[in-house]
């Protein structure tokens, strides 16, 4: 399968080692480094010959916009250029659902619809048109698609995660890579290796010695997110390595390690995983890069986070913040001989190999011909069709759906019936999404604009999101659109993900108000809505859809039919979790992986 093509890659063998060959040690250690855009200017990315920059979620310029963003990276890829020896820059963000700092860009539904649609050929047309918005600002690398398989939907970051099932995961990672290189070479980063979707609820312990940073501070939530992987080794590779095995076959350029632990190692310094099994068995000849300050997490003092990481395998470390204090614990790590020249010149070789690969030495730039582009109709109408196909209908009493257009009269309520920073969920404009009201508003549609477009000119359209409709309104149906606040990482690890008391007293008013009760549910996970399902006629699970809410009424009223099934087994109970318990409870889910009317 021609992706990246590695192949290409090591057609540049030789300039990469002329390269090697001219560089002094600190050139190859700021090759090295990956730093946070708030923390360098332009001219220290030059003095210290830097490899790599990256917008954190939510590091955005001050004012937000396509252009602001061309403008501000546009400024570290010159920075690159002025190196001695011309060493391109490449800047990375996570683009993991569409270029979604960017206020203006299509929001794609997270992974976790994606996976319901279960469509490779969707998937790789929104892997093209995520690159153009990206190279539009001349961002060339995503750290996206994540291959996790989360066996937990406890796990804030289930949404992030295509499946439960590796099988499921593995076509749709590949296409969305594949997309990237076709939107004209945009790097991805296969995330987070490896286990992150198989850690154990409370086994996360982060190291006191990182808890410098305030967003520490919120640890307490974090309970799953960063945990231990407690699996045998078989299980470590039917699940959760072959989507690695099988990147790496299809020409993998970059892979992301992950916060986590395996059986209690820290997978950031993890030798046997880093280096025996990924470079060495699979073949992996692109480079690592180390997640958010995760090196800092493997022992109390930076010079020895450094040296472990560093031998265990990692090729380039995100620092983010505190660049100096990295170059110079490497530094003096290489002249001390705790780690040798040649693992250096080792990682260094592997970004060289990959920046060539990607043409960076040619042009290091994207094209800002391509702003115009950025939000456009043309990808507007890619992300709507994914929302259509991600909706998945779990029950439909009485043929409720599809709706008529021509209804007298429609009630809607819901949290999320006119929310589109609710329908986008985390990694949304700010690290942690937000809702309409607190400005994070990315552009789109909302469902209550979407219905509007889509009603006749007669139906009265009562709209309150607490339901609490003044008296004597009632309609034939009426629609609750429901949403989870979103959430990003250990912030949204929930030891109970249910509809919440709020919605179901909700749910009640409007019922009393409809003949027909439709509930579309927005959520980063399968919440538990057995109590409520026998008040629900239809129910239609959202996931987290993006921007493009008419995507959602296309559906609703008929013009597409429902085609997503569940990527993830819908549980009925909070005592069956996790999914190993699922499986083996003879109660059975409430609805089954695959499940999805038509
Ligand atoms: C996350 C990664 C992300 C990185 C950069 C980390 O906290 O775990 O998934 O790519 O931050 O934002
Ligand atoms: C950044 C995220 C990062 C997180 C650490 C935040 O401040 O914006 O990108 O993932 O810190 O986990």
């Amino acid at each position: 399968m021609q992706m990246t093509a590695l192949t290409s890659a090591f057609v540049y063998e030789a300039h990469v080692d002329a390269l090697l060959a001219r560089m002094t040690l600190a050139e190859k250690i700021g090759q090295m480094t990956q730093v946070e855009k708030n923390s360098i200017t332009p001219e220290e990315v030059t003095r210290y010959t830097i490899g790599s920059v990256l917008s954190g979620g939510g590091g955005n310029p001050e004012e937000n916009n396509p252009h602001t963003w061309a403008a501000m990276v546009r400024t570290y890829l010159e920075a690159g250029q002025n190196t001695r020896l011309a060493i391109p820059v490449i800047y990375g963000v996570d683009a993991v659902h569409g270029h979604s700092n960017v206020q203006g860009a299509v929001i794609f539904p997270h992974n976790i619809g994606l996976g319901a649609a279960g469509d490779p050929e969707l998937v790789e047309r929104i892997g093209e048109v995520v690159a153009r918005e990206l190279l539009a600002t001349h961002v060339r690398w995503t750290f996206a698609p994540a291959v996790s398989v989360p066996q937990d939907v406890r796990w804030g970051r289930t949404y992030e995660g295509f499946s439960e099932d590796a099988d499921r995961v593995i076509p749709l990672a590949l296409a969305f890579a594949r997309g990237l290189d076709r939107g004209r070479r945009v790097l991805h980063s296969f995330k987070h290796f490896v286990g992150d979707g198989a850690t154990q609820w409370n086994s996360t312990q982060l190291a006191e010695w990182a808890n410098a940073d305030n967003w520490q501070a919120a640890t307490p939530f974090y309970k799953i997110d960063q945990g231990d992987a407690q699996v045998d080794e078989a299980t470590l590779r039917e699940v959760h390595l072959r989507p690695y095995r099988e990147a790496v076959e299809a020409g993998a350029l970059n892979i992301m390690v992950s916060f986590s632990s395996w059986n209690g190692v820290k997978m950031h310094r993890h030798h046997a995983l880093l280096t025996k099994v990924l470079k060495g068995e699979f073949g992996f000849a692109g480079f690592l890069v180390s997640d958010w300050k995760g090196v800092d997490q493997i022992a109390p003092s930076h010079y020895e986070c450094v040296v472990q990481s560093v031998n265990a395998g990692m090729d380039m470390v995100m620092v983010p913040y505190d660049f100096r204090r990295f170059i110079d614990a490497l530094t003096s790590a290489v002249q001390n001989g705790d780690v040798a020249q040649a693992r250096i010149d080792d990682a260094v070789r592997r970004i060289l190999r990959v920046k060539f690969a990607l043409g960076l030495f040619e042009d290091s730039f994207g094209d800002e011909a391509l702003l115009a582009e950025v939000g456009s109709t043309a990808h507007r109408a890619v992300a709507r069709e994914a929302v259509r196909k991600s909706l998945v209908l779990l029950r439909n009493e009485g043929q409720t759906l599809p709706l008529a257009r021509d209804l007298p009269a429609l009630l809607l309520a819901g949290n999320a019936a006119d929310d589109v920073g609710l329908q986008c969920g985390g990694w949304t404009i700010a690290w942690q999404g937000g809702s309409r009201a607190t400005g994070v508003l990315p552009g789109g549609t909302t469902v209550l604009e979407a219905v509007r477009q889509t009603v006749s000119p007669e139906t009265l359209i009562h709209v309150d999101p607490a339901a609490q409709f003044a008296e004597g309104v009632t309609a034939p149906v009426g629609i609750a659109v429901i949403a989870e606040q979103p959430y990003a990482e250990g912030f949204g690890d929930n030891a109970a993900p249910a509809l919440a008391a709020d919605d179901l007293a909700m749910i009640d008013r409007l019922r009393a108000r409809c003949d027909r009760l439709v509930v579309v549910l927005i959520s980063g996970r399968p919440l538990i809505v057995t109590e409520a399902l026998p008040k629900i006629d239809a129910l239609v699970a959202a996931w987290l859809p993006g921007t493009e809410g008419a995507g959602i009424t296309d559906v609703l009223f008929g013009d597409h039919p429902f085609t997503g099934r569940l990527a993830y087994s819908w549980l009925r109970s909070l005592d069956q979790l996790p999914l190993a318990r699922l499986k083996s409870d003879p109660a059975g889910p409430l609805f089954r992986f695959g499940d999805g009317l038509v």
